[in-house]
């Protein structure tokens, strides 16, 4: 990579995000290479794609040569020598310290000497887990909203040992790819799962007394506060498992107030963690 500028990006991981963040770079221009192991996840994530860039299409939001050039950019697999001499790593493997460091340990060798690193985590201390990396100068958040395609804005985090051009990286990147930035330093949570996280809470116990169903506690939120979303819509769409971790990682940074309601963790015993299994708050039939 010459100083400033990116030309390959590999992402880590092909769930919700990795799918989304993959396309968002491939259209920026980067070639980009998606690492999934599970082959259903890496199957699923190309399918999405497709639908996504389709379905742009249809509405003529992009043309076709511009469809067809972002699909030359993307390409999977399954192991990490896809990751070979890469300028920027995204990593969107799930919220837990271990799997992430791993992965770390696996680009290592792998991206471009001067490569920077990026987690989209929506939680952890970026610090913490720079520091499971090889280059914690170069290391950054990223965090992506959901979904991808739609959403505008990345945080940009800088954990303690984050440098300029790490930033630097990042904010270029999150430009091509049509998004806008704001710079955090790093706190739990950052800026918007932190509040967000403890009206979804709010919601689960206001549904557990009864207060109102939860169509209507979505309702009032959309009519009446002007949320695009009611709480319970956008917890099924980011999976009830992943908020509840990161009530988990909260509760214990910042204290009682995040508390996770014993609502939402039935649900998710009950193994309803939202649209990508077909039941959460709500039921999504097939
Ligand atoms: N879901 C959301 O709305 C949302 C929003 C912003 C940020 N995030 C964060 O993004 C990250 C990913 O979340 P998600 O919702 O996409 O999770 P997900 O469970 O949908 O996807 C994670 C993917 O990573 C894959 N994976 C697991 N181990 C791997 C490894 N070692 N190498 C490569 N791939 C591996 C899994 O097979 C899975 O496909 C998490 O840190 C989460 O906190 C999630």
């Amino acid at each position: 990579m010459t100083e400033g500028s990116v030309r390959s990006v590999v992402v880590i991981g092909a769930g919700i995000m990795g799918r989304g963040i993959a396309l968002a770079s491939a259209r920026a221009g980067y070639k980009t290479a998606v690492i999934e192991p599970n082959p259903a996840s890496l199957q699923s994530a190309r399918a999405e794609i497709e639908k996504i860039l389709d379905r742009a299409l249809e509405k003529t939001e992009i043309d076709e040569p511009t469809a067809r050039a972002a699909r030359e950019r993307l390409t999977y697999a399954a192991g990490f020598d896809a990751a070979q001499g890469a300028d920027l790593a995204i990593e969107a493997v799930p919220e837990s310290v271990a799997i992430k460091a791993k992965v770390y340990g696996q680009l290592a060798p792998r991206i471009a000497r001067e490569g920077v690193i990026a987690t989209n985590t929506s939680s952890l201390s970026i610090t913490e887990l720079a520091a499971t990396s090889d280059r914690p100068a170069r290391f950054l958040g990223m965090h992506f909203f959901n979904p991808v395609h739609r959403m505008r804005l990345v945080e940009l985090v800088r954990g303690i040992e984050t440098g300029d051009h790490a930033l630097a990286i990042g904010e270029q990147a999150a430009r091509a790819m049509g998004k806008e930035t704001v710079l955090v330093r790093e706190s739990p949570g950052f800026v918007t799962s932190r509040i967000n996280v403890l009206i979804g809470n709010e919601a689960f116990t206001m549904l557990e007394s009864g207060v109102a169903s939860a169509r209507d506690i979505d309702k009032a939120l959309k009519l009446g506060l002007n949320h695009p979303m009611g709480p319970f819509e956008l917890v099924d769409l980011v999976g009830l498992d992943t908020r509840l971790s990161i009530l988990e990682y909260l509760h214990r940074m910042l204290g009682d107030k995040y508390r996770p309601s014993p609502l939402l963790i039935q649900y998710v015993k009950a193994g309803r963690l939202g649209r990508k299994v077909g039941r959460g708050v709500y039921e999504y039939p097939s």
